[in-house]
């Protein structure tokens, strides 16, 4: 089993050797960061939007449940990328948007444009794993989709993410993870684990991602594998779910969330002047 990983392993090291040649000069990283990466998650995006639109639409359905008592719902995002969760927050609802990569302009305002009924507040970039310009306990609702396989420290994002959220806030994830070892796609993941990660700006196949949610200190962890139809690709296997930070009064049950089809969507009839300033 090692020594044919291994084996297909360097096949593919083989396909990518301009890509690994571009690294070894120091050429690829900031290409990717700039040019490749940006387009490529605008168009990955498209497709796993259509993949994942239900499960979507299930998990932030009950985001206005999180509104303060003021009413307002203050949402962070982290590693917005282009910006694909827009279109499920509701009308109203106050957007901070973060990446550690300021290079998705193009894809972001398209998807604010196509999202009128959003607030978006403020533009920073910054690292999950050091969101200092945010104040502490300042937040009703953290996001991240795909980004924990790709930030350095996991359990600092997750630190991070409890850090700005109110008591009574909540953590809201979708993230691909590292497949059953006795599966095919776990074969499949190793094999292409170095090289993804080179190609796809970091992007890790093989986190275990549900393990650091289970111990990062929220609440009541509200997790549901699934695997996501994106044949031939690694990134099947999903974990989705959100995780409420205690609150002080003690009000807060566990939150109903479950992958059950429901009819009723949230269509958003609601326009506002918005500011286009970004990174
Ligand atoms: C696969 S993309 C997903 C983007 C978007 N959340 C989505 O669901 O389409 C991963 C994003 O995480 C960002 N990212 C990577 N490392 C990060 C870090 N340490 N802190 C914040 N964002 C990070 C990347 O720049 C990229 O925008
Ligand atoms: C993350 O935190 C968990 C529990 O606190 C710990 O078991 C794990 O080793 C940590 N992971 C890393 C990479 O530090
Ligand atoms: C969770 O809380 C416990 C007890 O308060 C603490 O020992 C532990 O380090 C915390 N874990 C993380 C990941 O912060």
């Amino acid at each position: 089993m090692e020594a044919s990983i291994l084996f297909f392993r360097a096949c593919l090291a083989l396909l990518a050797l301009p890509i690994y040649l571009l690294s070894f000069l120091g050429i690829w990283q900031p290409f990717c960061k700039k040019v490749f990466f940006p387009f490529f998650l605008e168009h990955f995006s498209a497709i796993h939007e259509k993949k994942a639109k239900k499960q979507k639409q299930e998990l932030f359905r009950n985001l206005p449940d999180f509104r303060s008592p003021s009413g307002e719902l203050k949402l962070l995002e982290i590693g917005t990328g282009c910006g694909a969760n827009f279109q499920f927050y509701p009308p109203g609802c106050k957007v901070t948007c973060t990446d550690i990569n300021p290079n998705f302009q193009q894809g972001l305002l398209r998807s604010m444009n196509k999202n009128q009924h959003v607030h978006y507040e403020r533009f920073l970039v910054a690292a999950g794993e050091d969101l200092h310009q945010v104040p502490s306990g300042s937040v009703d609702v953290v996001v991240g989709t795909l980004v924990l396989c790709s930030v350095h420290d996991v359990n600092g994002t997750l630190k991070e993410a409890l850090r700005v959220l109110r008591p009574g806030g909540a953590f809201y994830f979708l993230e691909h993870v590292v497949a059953d070892r006795s599966s095919w796609k776990y074969f499949w993941q190793q094999i292409c684990y170095p090289t993804w990660k080179l190609v796809f700006d970091g992007c890790c196949l093989t986190r275990e991602i549900w393990k650091n949610l289970e111990q990062a200190n929220f609440s009541e962890l509200n997790l549901h594998h699934l695997s996501i139809a994106l044949p031939w690709t690694p990134i099947q296997p999903h974990i989705v779910g959100l995780d409420p930070r205690p609150s002080p009064h003690a009000l807060s049950q566990p939150v109903p969330f479950s992958l059950t089809e429901r009819a009723d969507t949230n269509p958003s009839h609601l326009t506002s002047a918005q500011p286009k300033v970004l990174y």
